[in-house]
C-alpha cells in the first residue's frame, strides 16, 4: 500500500488558488477539491467551473470530494470535466452502483464517501464497483476540525473487508489528519490521507505534505 497525499484547497487562499496548488505540487499525489451546496453539508465552497480552471492550473490530478444533493446527476460531469478521481456521498445518492459506473465510464476513478456515523457493512457487496473508499474523519462540511477516534475502528473493518475480498481499492481518510493523527489512520488500512489545515496552514506547505507522507509511512 503506497502512501499518497491530498491536500484539500478548502484550507487554501480562494483568490491565489493557481499558486497554492503549485506550493504542493512537486510533493503531493493528488489536489483535493471539496464541493459543497449547502444542502448536503451547511457550507458551500466551488462548482464545476472552478475545477475546470483548476484542471488548466495545474498538473496534479484533481481529487474531487462531492458534498452535495443529487450526486447522482453531478459526478459524472466532474468525471467529464476531467477530474482523476471523484467521489460522492452514499447517504445523498440514488443509485451508488449507477454513479460510480457513470464515473468510470467518463474516465475517473469512483469514491465512495461515509459520513462518520454511516456503516460499511451495508456496502461491502458493492466494492468492487469502486476505486476508493473515502472514511471520513469529521463530519463533513468545514476544514479544521478535530479528528474524530471514533472513526478509526471503521477503518479497521473497511481495510479488513478490502483485504478479505482481494480488493485494490484505495482507503481515503479526511478530517482532521495531521502529523498527529496520521499515524493512527495509517495503522488502521488508510493509504489515502487528506489534509486541509494541516498543510496549507503551515509556513511550508510543501515540507508539510513531505512530513505528513514520513509519519505515514513509518
Ligand atoms: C471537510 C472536507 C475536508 C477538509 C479537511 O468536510 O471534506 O477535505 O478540507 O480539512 P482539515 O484537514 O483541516 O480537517
Ligand atoms: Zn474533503
Amino acid at each position: 500500500m503506497a502512501v499518497q497525499i491530498s491536500p484539500s484547497i478548502l484550507s487554501a487562499d480562494f483568490a491565489r488558488l493557481a499558486d497554492e496548488a503549485a506550493a504542493v505540487e512537486n510533493t503531493a499525489d493528488w489536489l483535493h477539491v471539496d464541493v459543497m451546496d449547502n444542502h448536503f453539508v451547511p457550507n458551500l465552497t466551488l462548482g464545476l467551473p472552478v475545477v475546470a480552471s483548476l484542471l488548466r492550473a495545474t498538473s496534479l490530478p484533481l481529487d474531487c470530494h462531492l458534498m452535495i444533493e443529487d450526486p447522482d446527476r453531478w459526478a459524472p460531469q466532474y468525471a467529464e470535466a476531467g477530474a482523476g478521481s471523484v467521489t460522492f456521498h452514499v447517504e445523498a445518492a440514488q443509485a451508488p452502483i449507477r454513479t460510480a459506473r457513470a464515473i468510470r465510464a467518463a474516465g475517473a476513478r469512483a469514491g465512495m464517501a461515509l459520513k462518520p456515523a454511516t456503516p460499511v457493512e451495508p456496502y461491502e457487496d458493492m466494492l468492487p464497483e469502486l476505486d476508493m473508499l473515502l472514511v471520513m474523519t469529521v463530519e463533513p462540511g468545514f476544514g479544521g476540525q478535530s479528528f474524530l477516534d471514533v472513526t478509526v475502528p471503521k477503518i479497521r473493518r473497511a481495510r479488513d473487508l478490502i483485504r478479505r475480498h482481494g480488493l485494490q481499492l484505495w482507503l481515503q481518510v479526511d478530517g482532521g489528519v495531521s502529523e498527529e493523527t496520521i499515524e493512527r489512520c495509517a495503522e488502521a488500512g488508510a493509504d489515502v490521507f487528506v489534509a486541509g489545515s494541516a498543510v496549507y496552514g503551515a509556513d511550508d506547505p510543501a515540507k508539510a505534505v513531505q512530513a505528513l507522507r514520513e509519519r505515514a509511512e513509518r
